[in-house]
Protein backbone atom coordinates (compact mmCIF):
# COMPACT_ATOMS: atom_id res chain seq x y z
CA UNK A 1 0.00 0.00 0.00
CA UNK A 2 1.02 3.63 -0.57
CA UNK A 3 2.30 5.37 1.72
CA UNK A 4 -0.11 8.38 1.27
CA UNK A 5 -3.73 8.17 0.06
CA UNK A 6 -4.26 10.10 -3.34
CA UNK A 7 -6.27 12.58 -0.89
CA UNK A 8 -3.14 13.55 0.76
CA UNK A 9 -1.19 13.83 -2.33
CA UNK A 10 -3.69 15.85 -3.76
CA UNK A 11 -3.32 18.05 -1.24
CA UNK A 12 -0.04 18.18 -1.01
CA UNK A 13 0.30 18.93 -4.57
CA UNK A 14 -2.55 21.51 -5.02
CA UNK A 15 -2.54 22.56 -1.31
CA UNK A 16 -6.09 24.82 -0.85
CA UNK A 17 -6.34 27.75 1.09
CA UNK A 18 -2.54 28.66 0.81
CA UNK A 19 -2.07 32.35 2.09
CA UNK A 20 -2.46 35.27 4.38
CA UNK A 21 -5.28 37.29 5.18
CA UNK A 22 -4.67 41.21 5.81
CA UNK A 23 -6.29 42.51 9.05
CA UNK A 24 -7.42 38.78 10.12
CA UNK A 25 -10.39 38.42 12.41
CA UNK A 26 -7.93 35.75 14.50
CA UNK A 27 -4.66 34.13 13.77
CA UNK A 28 -2.97 31.17 15.62
CA UNK A 29 0.70 29.96 15.06
CA UNK A 30 1.78 26.63 16.05
CA UNK A 31 4.59 24.39 15.79
CA UNK A 32 6.42 20.98 16.84
CA UNK A 33 9.23 21.39 18.70
CA UNK A 34 10.01 17.36 17.74
CA UNK A 35 10.16 17.83 13.61
CA UNK A 36 10.48 21.20 13.50
CA UNK A 37 6.99 21.91 11.54
CA UNK A 38 5.44 25.06 12.13
CA UNK A 39 1.76 25.84 11.03
CA UNK A 40 -0.54 29.67 11.04
CA UNK A 41 -4.10 30.01 10.27
CA UNK A 42 -5.65 33.30 9.71
CA UNK A 43 -9.59 34.09 9.93
CA UNK A 44 -11.77 35.97 8.43
CA UNK A 45 -14.96 35.61 10.65
CA UNK A 46 -18.27 37.61 9.87
CA UNK A 47 -21.27 37.13 12.13
CA UNK A 48 -19.31 34.09 13.76
CA UNK A 49 -19.14 32.37 10.29
CA UNK A 50 -15.85 31.58 9.11
CA UNK A 51 -15.97 33.84 5.37
CA UNK A 52 -12.50 32.86 4.73
CA UNK A 53 -9.51 30.95 5.63
CA UNK A 54 -5.64 31.15 4.95
CA UNK A 55 -2.75 28.98 5.89
CA UNK A 56 1.13 29.30 6.19
CA UNK A 57 2.67 25.90 6.95
CA UNK A 58 6.27 25.41 6.71
CA UNK A 59 6.44 21.66 7.58
CA UNK A 60 6.73 18.29 6.06
CA UNK A 61 3.87 16.97 3.03
CA UNK A 62 1.18 16.06 5.61
CA UNK A 63 1.28 19.23 7.52
CA UNK A 64 0.65 20.69 4.26
CA UNK A 65 -2.33 18.61 3.40
CA UNK A 66 -3.43 18.66 7.20
CA UNK A 67 -4.05 22.37 7.08
CA UNK A 68 -5.23 22.65 2.97
CA UNK A 69 -8.21 19.83 4.11
CA UNK A 70 -8.73 21.46 7.67
CA UNK A 71 -8.98 24.45 6.13
CA UNK A 72 -11.58 23.29 3.89
CA UNK A 73 -13.34 21.72 6.58
CA UNK A 74 -14.32 25.15 8.58
CA UNK A 75 -14.72 27.40 5.65
CA UNK A 76 -18.29 28.75 5.25
CA UNK A 77 -19.01 27.13 9.12
CA UNK A 78 -19.94 28.79 12.53
CA UNK A 79 -17.17 29.11 14.88
CA UNK A 80 -18.75 27.03 17.33
CA UNK A 81 -18.56 24.21 14.69
CA UNK A 82 -14.90 25.06 13.50
CA UNK A 83 -14.26 24.67 17.90
CA UNK A 84 -15.54 20.92 17.62
CA UNK A 85 -13.21 19.97 14.33
CA UNK A 86 -10.47 17.14 15.75
CA UNK A 87 -7.23 16.04 14.10
CA UNK A 88 -9.28 12.48 13.63
CA UNK A 89 -11.50 14.39 11.27
CA UNK A 90 -8.97 15.96 9.46
CA UNK A 91 -7.20 12.50 9.42
CA UNK A 92 -10.08 10.92 8.17
CA UNK A 93 -11.44 13.28 5.84
CA UNK A 94 -7.61 12.99 3.90
CA UNK A 95 -8.61 8.80 3.76
CA UNK A 96 -6.43 8.29 6.37
CA UNK A 97 -2.55 9.20 7.92
CA UNK A 98 0.13 6.57 8.18
CA UNK A 99 0.37 6.31 12.21
CA UNK A 100 4.01 8.47 12.17
CA UNK A 101 2.16 11.70 10.47
CA UNK A 102 -0.82 11.52 12.98
CA UNK A 103 1.28 14.83 14.75
CA UNK A 104 0.73 16.74 11.62
CA UNK A 105 -3.19 16.72 11.58
CA UNK A 106 -3.03 17.57 15.19
CA UNK A 107 -1.00 20.57 14.58
CA UNK A 108 -4.17 21.87 12.58
CA UNK A 109 -6.31 21.11 14.94
CA UNK A 110 -4.01 23.10 17.19
CA UNK A 111 -3.76 25.87 14.84
CA UNK A 112 -7.28 26.32 13.87
CA UNK A 113 -8.16 26.69 17.50
CA UNK A 114 -5.42 28.42 18.52
CA UNK A 115 -6.75 31.71 15.64
CA UNK A 116 -10.43 30.77 16.95
CA UNK A 117 -9.22 31.70 20.64
CA UNK A 118 -7.42 34.72 18.88
CA UNK A 119 -10.51 35.61 17.77
CA UNK A 120 -12.56 35.06 20.89
CA UNK A 121 -9.84 37.12 23.00
CA UNK A 122 -10.99 40.28 20.30
CA UNK A 123 -14.30 40.43 20.85
FE1 LIG B 1 5.97 17.34 11.91
FE2 LIG B 1 4.61 16.56 9.85
S1 LIG B 1 6.53 15.79 10.50
S2 LIG B 1 4.16 18.20 11.17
Amino acid sequence: MALYSEKVMDHFMNPRNVGIIENADGVGEVGNARCGDIMKIYLKIENDIIKDVKFETFGCASAIASSSMATELIKGKPVSEALTLTNKAVAEALDGLPKHKIHCSVLAEEAIKKALDDYNSKK
